[in-house]
């Protein structure tokens, strides 16, 4: 096999540590090289196109050809390839951005502060919650609740508030501070024959609990994504998110919403916060926000948090975080354009349209005899496999039928993610059209039959 490689391949092998990529099967397999994009598909280097499923990793909304991003960067190159934010300067595209990012805001905001990814974004969002509640002088009052199976990315602070995460361990992580309650998941934590309310009624008395227990005087805020993404494609029950937000107000605790995935359509409406009437005193935003083509993020903040910022910075003189490239005037410009096509284009309400469509097709495939499970919302859903459904109960791990799903996708031209758990993930391009969807949803069913063949021993791998 290895000779086969292109060299490009040979050399990534060799060469490159992938993130979140096991190095030994890389350079044994080696990679998957993409050399181009168009419309909702890539190509690999043998010329083979793939619908991606996933837009990526949550995130190439406007699929993988769009002009309009590409002129927007090449006129920013143009004018002014690259300046700070720092000491009072400002790129006027930077500024642009932040006066069109306030016009989004689901919920009241001041103002946004950029990074460069979700993992940033949502470590600043700990170090300005730290910062606020020092300067409110209860430096006691600083723990995170996070959820089980949360993913929040992979700085320091993002992993450890992430639930999930290979070998956390191995890298002395988590950092301390971080209380867990369980992720809002019915169909695989649900006790036999326990209700959704009832079910919705102790995840709530859980955190009650837990803020009992550690004492509200040391918990700052909790950190959820309304819908868990990489953690397998979770949507709470009915009726727990007002109800956690009732009991973080009554003991002030704050809401940070991890839109990074949500934010922009991919639920159906511009946000999570608007789907499930949150009241996020930070949001934090990326991935779709330039529909991918540059590095961006940012963290919508509260008044309360921006006028406490002031209050903190009048006494040791100056806001003290920041990057070199907080807001990049490139990626600026390039989502500043993108939020015009959102608007222009009428993306949300495609993704909304397209979304039905996803959804009731992913419907039918409950009655598959591989299938527990199948959920969703908006344009992102999850397929779970399971070796009795009736039962609930999972396949063996060490069997990952999900990779055999995966892989049968992909060899008729499809990708998608599998999480472990025996998930099947579903992201698509906002831009993606009907007939698409259809094709999509075609492979995938022939995927899962072939898998089934596989399990019942009518085939080999
Ligand atoms: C909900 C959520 N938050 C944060 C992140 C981290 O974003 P990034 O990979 O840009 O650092 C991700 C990435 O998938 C995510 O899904």
């Amino acid at each position: 096999m290895l000779h086969n490689r292109s060299e490009a391949a040979r050399a990534d092998a060799e060469f490159h540590l992938h993130p979140y990529s096991n190095p030994r099967q890389v350079e044994s397999q080696g990679p998957m090289v993409i050399v181009r994009g168009e419309g909702v598909r890539v190509f690999d280097e043998h010329g083979k196109g793939y619908i991606e499923g996933m837009a990526g990793l949550w995130c190439a909304s406007l699929g993988f050809s769009e002009d309009r991003l590409v002129e927007a960067a090449h006129r920013q190159m143009q004018t002014l390839p690259w300046y700070h934010s720092f000491a009072g300067r400002v790129p006027d595209v930077v500024a642009q951005l932040a006066a069109e990012l306030m016009d989004w805001a689901p919920v009241p905001m001041s103002k946004v502060l950029f990074a460069n990814s979700g993992s940033e974004s949502n470590d600043a969002a700990w170090k300005i919650v730290h910062y606020i509640n020092n300067v409110r002088g209860r430096p006691e009052k600083k723990k995170f609740i996070a959820r089980d199976r949360a993913y929040h990315g992979t700085t320091a602070v993002a992993s450890a508030l992430s639930g999930i995460g290979a070998g956390k361990a191995v890298f002395d992580l988590p950092i301390g501070g971080v209380i867990r309650v369980s992720c809002p998941h019915y169909y695989q934590y649900a006790a036999p024959g326990e209700s959704e309310a009832a079910y919705c009624d102790r995840l709530v008395a859980e955190v009650e609990e837990a803020i009992e227990r550690e004492g509200a005087e040391t918990i700052a805020a909790f950190i959820a994504e309304p819908v868990t993404g990489g953690g397998g494609v979770v949507i709470p029950p009915p009726g727990y998110y007002p109800r956690i937000q009732e009991i973080l107000r009554r003991n002030d605790i704050l809401f940070i919403a991890d839109e990074v995935i949500s934010g922009f359509g991919r639920l159906g409406e511009p946000f999570g916060t608007q789907v499930f009437g949150l009241k996020p005193d930070i949001i934090t935003v990326a991935k779709m926000l330039s529909a991918a083509y540059a590095p961006i993020s940012a963290l919508y903040l509260s008044e309360a948090i921006v006028e406490t910022l002031k209050e903190g910075a009048d006494r040791v003189g100056t806001f003290g975080h920041g990057y070199t490239y907080s807001g990049h005037p490139v990626s600026a410009a390039v989502a500043l354009e993108t939020l015009r096509i959102y608007r222009e284009d009428k993306i949300i309400d495609r993704a909304r349209q397209a979304g039905s469509r996803l959804q009731a097709g992913l419907r039918r495939f409950a009655d598959h005899p591989l299938v527990g499970d199948v959920r969703g919302i908006g344009l992102i859903g999850a397929i779970e496999l399971a070796e009795d459904p009736v039962t609930r109960t999972p396949f063996a791990p060490e069997r990952a039928v999900y990779a055999h799903v995966l892989a049968r996708a992909q060899a008729h031209g499809l990708i998608l993610r599998g999480i472990p758990g025996d998930i099947i993930a579903f992201s698509p391009p906002l831009i993606i059209s009907d007939a698409e969807v259809d094709e999509m949803l075609a492979i995938v069913g022939v995927a899962l039959d072939e898998t089934l063949d596989l399990v019942r021993g009518k085939r080999s791998a």
